[in-house]
């Protein structure tokens, strides 16, 4: 069966639209999320287009920041610092990667962790690590929202998470493990990624590489999530073997339709969570 991201993402955008309308009549300002971007990567500058959408699309402000690849990593960082201090400004989000030449972990580093509305910080990580989550990073806790509208318990399950970056396999991985699945990542270097994704009740992948997860590398009734996002031929392709893989599974994320919804509706949450954490 079909997990449909695009209509989970409608129904928490409508309402996130509701109370960003509470927030704006009791506190008389307007939650509003900050977007940096740095450089022309066409995949960022849509990601960054979509979440500035959303912010409208939920009423909420938005304020972007576009600096040609190039510019003094000194000049962002001082925007950052200056949107730090800014009582208007809930959140703060850095567009990543990063172009070749920037200190990503600097620059991500001067957003303070009660503006960290993609929770890439050490703390928000850390806070997640130990099982007391407060903001997390959106990809990750999108796919947990798509996982539960399947209403299939997760406590027990074999999940398997195949990446492991800091924005997506590891609070992945984290985030499985706090709802009490038995979790396992794999990455570059696992040797026999076939005979562990087999044995999932539950498999996420996020790697970055167009139809990796073939049907052999599933178990007959996985639940099976594409974080995927790749463009082959001027089309978008997941990390799944989708036509393969869907005969095998019992819920499947498409792409495009799946994840990727999620991702900014979580963003807007944790935005207006922000907000609310600094009234
Ligand atoms: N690049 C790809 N996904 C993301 C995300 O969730 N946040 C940020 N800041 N950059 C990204």
């Amino acid at each position: 069966m079909l997990i449909l991201g695009k209509e989970v993402s409608k129904q928490t955008r409508e309402q996130l639209k509701i109370e960003v309308e509470e927030f704006k009549k009791q506190h008389g300002r307007i939650p509003c999320l900050s977007v940096i971007i740095v450089g022309e990567d066409p995949a960022s500058q849509t990601y960054v287009k979509n979440k500035v959408l959303g912010c409208a699309e939920v009423g909420m402000k938005s304020l972007k920041y576009e600096f040609p690849n190039g510019t003094k990593q000194e000049d962002i960082a001082d925007v950052i610092k200056t949107l730090s201090q800014d009582k208007n400004v809930d959140g703060i989000l850095v567009q990543l990667p990063l172009p070749k030449g920037y200190d990503e972990k600097y620059l991500l580093d001067l957003i303070p962790e009660e503006k960290d509305v993609d929770g890439f910080c050490a703390n928000n990580l850390g806070l997640l690590a130990m099982g007391t989550p407060r903001t997390i990073s959106c990809t990750p806790f999108g796919v947990m929202k798509l996982l539960e509208s399947t209403g299939v318990s997760l406590a027990g399950k074999n999940a398997v998470v195949i990446g492991r970056s800091n924005t997506v396999g590891k609070p992945m991985a984290m985030l499985l493990l706090n709802a009490n699945c038995t979790v396992t990542v794999c990455h570059s270097k696992t040797q026999n990624i076939k005979e562990i994704a087999s044995q999932a009740d539950i498999l996420v992948v996020a790697i970055g590489k167009p139809k990796f997860l073939k049907a052999d590398m599933v178990k007959p009734g996985a639940i099976v999530i594409d974080v995927g996002i790749n463009r082959v031929d001027g089309k978008l392709v997941g990390d799944v073997d989708f036509d393969e893989v869907e005969k095998k599974a019992s819920f499947i994320t498409p792409v495009p339709g799946g994840v990727g919804p999620m991702t900014i509706s979580m963003l807007l949450y944790n935005t207006l969570m922000a907000a609310k954490s600094r009234v």
